[in-house]
């Protein structure tokens, strides 16, 4: 592994926004694969945690036996973080067969499956799952907001949905799209808010002209038992 700094970590953020189409995007993650773990961690990338943190509470099932579906697995950081609360069983789900690779290398997994979100049906039997996460996908250009109906529709009734996304300006457009699809959701009865947390220090900003740290989001909700 090269030893990275954090202008390679903006280099890398810059050429990404580059790419508005899902597609481009996780062609990109296929090149970035082997430095993600390394370069996120130099971007002080909190979600996998700080997901992991607001879900733990909000479950009160049995963890040995919960199987958790992580959607946008990418090389397993949430799986690793989840593993720590004690889950212990993860079907896993990315476009990028790169990262996939690295998630397999992890052994966290039982099952992975490569899906273009958003193009390709979830490829998941509905109702299977005690636990359905994403993190860091939902945003421009990476994971479409409708495909969180296909997440609550993976889930048992009465299981959970962790999601993430940033809260930084140029996020803020499909931030409120997310927000108003999960308002219709819970106003259909599909599910309900457990929690909803906004964080401050997400991530260190990347791009200009942000500074320090940009802000964040985990949604919890838990799906209807009918
Ligand atoms: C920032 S990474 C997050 C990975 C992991 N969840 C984490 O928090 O470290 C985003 C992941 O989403 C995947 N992704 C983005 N758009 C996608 C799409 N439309 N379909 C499938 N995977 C997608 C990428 O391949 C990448 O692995």
């Amino acid at each position: 592994m090269s030893h990275r700094t954090f202008e390679d970590v903006k280099d890398v953020i810059l050429s990404a926004h580059k790419n508005t189409e899902a597609g481009d995007k996780v062609s990109f993650y296929n090149t970035w694969a082997e430095n993600y773990d390394q370069d996120v961690g130099l971007l002080d990338y909190r979600a996998p945690s700080l997901a992991a943190n607001c879900l733990s509470p909000c479950f009160h099932g049995d963890r040995v036996t919960a199987v958790i579906l992580d959607v946008a697995c990418g090389t397993g950081l949430v799986a690793a973080q989840l593993k720590r609360m004690g889950f212990r069983h993860f079907v896993g789900v990315d476009g990028s067969k790169g990262m996939l690779e690295l998630a397999n290398k992890t052994g966290l997994y039982q099952d992975l499956k490569q899906c273009m979100l958003g193009d390709e049906p979830l490829p998941v039997q509905a109702g299977q799952f005690d636990v359905v996460v994403i993190v860091g996908a939902l945003s421009d250009g990476q994971v479409p907001v409708r495909v969180i109906r296909e997440l609550c529709q993976a889930t048992k009734p009465g299981g959970y949905v962790c999601m993430t996304t940033r809260g930084n300006h140029d996020n803020l457009e499909y931030k409120a799209a997310l927000e108003h699809e999960l308002e219709l959701m819970e106003g259909a009865g599909l599910w309900g808010h457990v929690a909803i947390t906004e964080v401050e220090d997400w991530e260190k900003a990347a791009a200009e002209p942000e500074k320090g740290y940009i802000p964040g989001v985990v949604y919890v909700y838990r799906k209807s038992s009918q």
